[in-house]
């Protein structure tokens, strides 16, 4: 059995690359990644030369290189895709052609190798804000906020109609906001931990009153390895942590165990993410019915083992900080909204 795991060098498609090696090692793993800013060899540094392991360099919108990724596939775990809000904000155009063209190769590829399963990994975010109750099923209506998660809610919508007209076995799932080792130091927990480290300020935006539920990325990884064996063609699957937390309070939480000043926190205006949503609460009841799935990991735990990985891996996130690239857009972005 062969499974293609696109944006396998990213943060989740990394961890999940180890997670499937631990959990079905006979399983032929074919990573697919364009090396984006965001893409890292090195997260796959423990992979890489081991059997039924290899790595393809390319992009899913380029047709040929689907094309030789695609060869003796059977499954295909599909995780590449832009995926920072604010980084969509300024650049659209890069989302509309990785995150809804590159689909709809794959797509077309998987059909015509005729795969077994098709994962189209998504986010909560293609449901928009919740107010302070409530949370989000599947049923939930698509109300994206961000040219991100609209370039989400496209693509789900083009792998759902991949199953309705030509019977391809397609399945959604539908993440909250995942943490753990691998992730790339400009969403907000290893932004948060990397700047408490360096003594930089800690930017947090409005009052931080928004909310997110964390999961911690290997319950995450379990979810999606769940759902590759018993998800059901043309279904949808929320995955969620059971962990929400205030945004003040996930930074105050990390303050508290590298024992840095609190003083590093520099509030600014909101208008930095128009559109911020306020809110996400996921009801991952489908899948737990389906599938016996459960979070195992809470958020207190899930922080402290984060913060324990960054404390010992700094030369791989230092690495990436040194880069003109990200001191750039940190600069565009922190300094000039
Ligand atoms: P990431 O940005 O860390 O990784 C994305 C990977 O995709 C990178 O390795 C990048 O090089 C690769 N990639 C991007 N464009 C590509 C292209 N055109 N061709 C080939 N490779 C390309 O992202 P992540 O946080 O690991 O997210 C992975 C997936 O999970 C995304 O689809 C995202 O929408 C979804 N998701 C993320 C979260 C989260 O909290 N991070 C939650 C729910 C869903
Ligand atoms: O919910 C799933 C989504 O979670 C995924 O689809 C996205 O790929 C992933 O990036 C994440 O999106 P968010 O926008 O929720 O994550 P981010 O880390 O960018 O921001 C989390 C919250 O923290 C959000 O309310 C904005 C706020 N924030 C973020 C940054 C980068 C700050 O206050 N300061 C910051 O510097």
């Amino acid at each position: 059995m062969r499974i293609l795991i696109t944006g396998g060098a990213g943060f989740i498609g990394s961890n999940f690359c180890y997670y499937l090696k631990k959990k079905r090692p006979a399983l032929q793993q074919v990573v697919l990644d364009k090396l984006t800013y965001c893409g890292n060899l090195d997260n796959l540094k423990d992979l890489r030369g081991a059997r039924g392991f290899r790595f393809i360099r390319g992009d899913i919108a380029d047709r040929k290189s689907v094309v030789q990724a695609m060869r003796g596939v059977e499954m295909v775990m599909h995780f590449a895709a832009e995926s920072f809000v604010d980084r969509s904000l300024h650049q659209p155009v890069d989302f509309v052609r990785s995150n809804v063209q590159g689909t709809q190769v794959l797509l077309d590829e998987a059909r015509r190798v005729g795969v077994k399963k098709f994962v189209q990994v998504s986010t909560d975010e293609v449901y928009g804000s919740l107010g302070a109750r409530g949370k989000f099923t599947e049923n939930s209506p698509l109300q994206p906020s961000s040219p991100y998660s609209a370039s989400k809610a496209a693509s789900d919508l083009l792998a759902l109609s991949y199953y309705r007209s030509y019977g391809l076995p397609v399945v959604v799932t539908r993440c909250s906001n995942n943490y753990g080792p691998y992730q790339f130091p400009e969403k907000l927990i290893p932004l948060m931990i990397s700047n408490a480290l360096e003594g930089r300020d800690l930017p947090v935006y409005g009052k931080g009153l928004n909310v997110r539920d964390w999961i911690y990325v290997q319950d995450h990884c379990s979810a999606l390895e769940a759902v590759l064996r018993k998800g059901k063609p043309g279904e949808v699957y929320n995955i969620g942590g059971d962990a929400e937390e205030k945004n003040i309070d996930v930074v105050r939480s990390i303050i508290k165990i590298l024992d840095v000043s609190p003083q590093l926190i520099k509030y600014l205006p909101d208008s930095i993410r128009p559109g911020h949503d306020f809110r996400y609460a996921i009801s991952h009841a489908k899948l737990t019915r389906q599938t016996g799935w459960q979070p195992s990991v809470s958020f207190r735990e899930g922080i402290e083992k984060t913060v324990v990985w960054y404390l010992d891996n700094q030369p791989w996130w230092q690495k990436i900080k040194k880069r003109a690239a990200f001191k750039a857009f940190y600069k565009k972005h922190y300094k000039t909204r």
